[in-house]
């Protein structure tokens, strides 16, 4: 049984300053969304109602999001806005969220370290917050199925193109079937002469205990920071880790135009805006093959 999971949300969010220098890059918005949102949605969709939140400085808006707010409730029930009231105190209800700050950025594995009194002796999901999955059975319940049968550390997948293998974990691993490989390799942003494969980590995770003790060990790596990676390569010495993959489209949100992409791909998938949308689309390409000015 999973219960409990963690996402990791302290980090600085560079690679989308300036509109991050206030605020977390977690409370951008896909369309009217948080992303941060969409992945607690996961968790909840994937039956864990117990979420530790590894925040930082600056991050107090996140705990807002998911707090009450009484003043706007209360304005929104005068003025008749019930659909809106209702998403409010969904959010507010969707699940039971905890929060620890990571003081200094040190790594994605130094940022899972600090759940480790929360999570104790069980295994437990981690949702990293830049990437959003769109699927009929949410990958991190995926990766419970996975679990329930392997009971090993469960890593979600996806293929690349090999000129990005340098952006993502990457494993390398015998076939168990159609989707599983048992892993013999994991490495952190190869450059793509060095890659084992181009399978790349794809944000999902289900660790077991075993990963706090390797992650004391683990020194400094890609970028002197620690990594989560590095941690999972020493847990494979000793335990086994499998690799699934994904069944759903994984969005990436990692940067700039990966954010865009996703913007208007899911705006074409919400039903106010599909049509009209569209429309604006077809009709901006039309002025592009025409070289008119947009
Ligand atoms: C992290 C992990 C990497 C993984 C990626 C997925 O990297 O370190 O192994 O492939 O998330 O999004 P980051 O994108 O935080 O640099």
């Amino acid at each position: 049984m999973i219960k409990k999971a963690v996402i990791p949300a302290a980090g600085f969010g560079t690679r989308f300053l300036p509109a991050t220098k206030a605020q977390p890059k977690e409370m951008l918005p896909i369309i009217d969304t948080p992303t941060i949102q969409y992945v607690v949605q996961e968790c909840v969709d994937s039956g864990i109602e117990d979420i530790l939140i590894i925040s930082g400085k600056g991050k107090r808006s996140i705990e807002d999001h998911f707090d009450r707010n009484f003043e706007l409730e209360a304005r929104l029930q005068e003025r008749s806005e019930e659909s809106l009231y209702t998403q409010l105190r969904h959010i507010e209800d969707m699940a039971n969220i905890h929060y620890i700050r990571q003081k200094e950025l040190n790594g994605l594995g130094d940022a899972i370290y600090h759940a480790r009194f929360h999570c104790g002796n069980e295994p437990f999901a981690v949702l990293l917050g830049d990437v959003v999955i769109d699927s009929v059975i949410p990958v991190t319940q995926q990766l419970i199925d996975a679990y329930d049968q392997y009971h090993q550390t469960i890593i979600a997948v996806e293929t690349v193109p090999m000129e990005k293998v340098n952006r993502y974990g990457i494993v390398a691993g015998s076939r168990l079937n159609d989707r599983m490989m048992q892993l013999t390799d994991i490495v952190e942003k190869p450059a793509p002469d060095k890659a084992p494969s181009n399978r790349a980590v794809a944000g999902r995770y289900i660790l077991t205990p075993e990963i706090f003790d390797a992650i004391a060990k683990t020194n400094r790596g890609k970028g002197n920071e620690i990594q989560l990676t590095d941690a999972l390569r020493r847990i494979l010495k000793h335990n086994g880790i499998i690799a699934a993959a994904i069944e759903g489209k994984r969005y990436d949100l990692g940067d700039k135009l990966d954010f865009l992409k996703t913007t208007v791909e899911f705006a074409l998938k919400r039903k106010e805006f599909a049509v009209p949308f569209e429309a604006f689309l077809r009709e901006t390409i039309q002025k592009l093959d025409d070289q008119k000015p947009l």
